[in-house]
């Protein structure tokens, strides 16, 4: 990256990352839908990816908040994973993932969306500041406004956590 694009913001277009895969009865659990542990696998390399174009270098998983399934994938099923960067801070980016499932004939069903955040390392793998976030669409600025809201509330969380653990 040369020094003018390490400051400049970046659209959110560069880290949108579409993903599909097949469940494969590997990749099922004992009630023969998708497997919990493999859609999170998925989600966790499409996050990886998004957050690692935005910020063009490695990233690692810090944190998924919460995750809630809401309807089981069938085997057979194609999965649609779209993921996209909506929040910057100095060296972690939020991405949300959208989980959806498709069947054969194009309908698709929400099962999941995660909210990820990854941290970009240096060559020393420590944190390393990223490029802004272009907000580009009302779309855009209300992801990033959502997604403020929700880093507050994990470093609030954070900081409950490690007062709790120094006690
Ligand atoms: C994630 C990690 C790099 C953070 O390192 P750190 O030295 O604690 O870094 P800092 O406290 O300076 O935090 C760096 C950034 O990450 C954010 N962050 C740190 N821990 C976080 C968490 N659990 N959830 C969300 N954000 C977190 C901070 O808010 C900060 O954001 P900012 O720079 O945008 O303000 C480090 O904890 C780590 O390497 N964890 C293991 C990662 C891993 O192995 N993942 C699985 C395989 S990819």
């Amino acid at each position: 990256m040369d020094e003018r694009s390490a400051v400049e913001p970046v659209a959110t277009a560069v880290s949108k990352v579409e993903m599909t895969q097949l469940v494969l009865p590997g990749d099922t659990n004992s009630l023969g839908t998708a497997f919990g542990g493999r859609i999170m696998a998925w989600l966790d390399i499409a996050a990886g990816i998004s957050a690692g174009r935005h910020s063009a270098g490695p990233v690692v998983t810090a944190s998924v908040d919460d995750l809630h399934f809401f309807m089981p994938i069938q085997k057979g099923d194609v999965v649609v994973l779209k993921a996209q960067v909506n929040y910057v801070g100095t060296t972690a980016m939020e991405v949300g993932v959208r989980v959806e499932g498709e069947r054969w004939g194009g309908e698709r069903y929400h099962a999941l969306t995660a909210y990820t955040t990854f941290v970009a390392l240096d060559d020393e793998r420590r944190p390393r500041p990223v490029r802004g976030l272009l907000l580009e669409t009302d779309e855009d600025r209300r992801r990033a406004s959502d997604a403020a809201e929700r880093v507050a509330e994990r470093r609030r969380r954070r900081g409950e956590r490690s007062a709790k653990f120094h006690r």
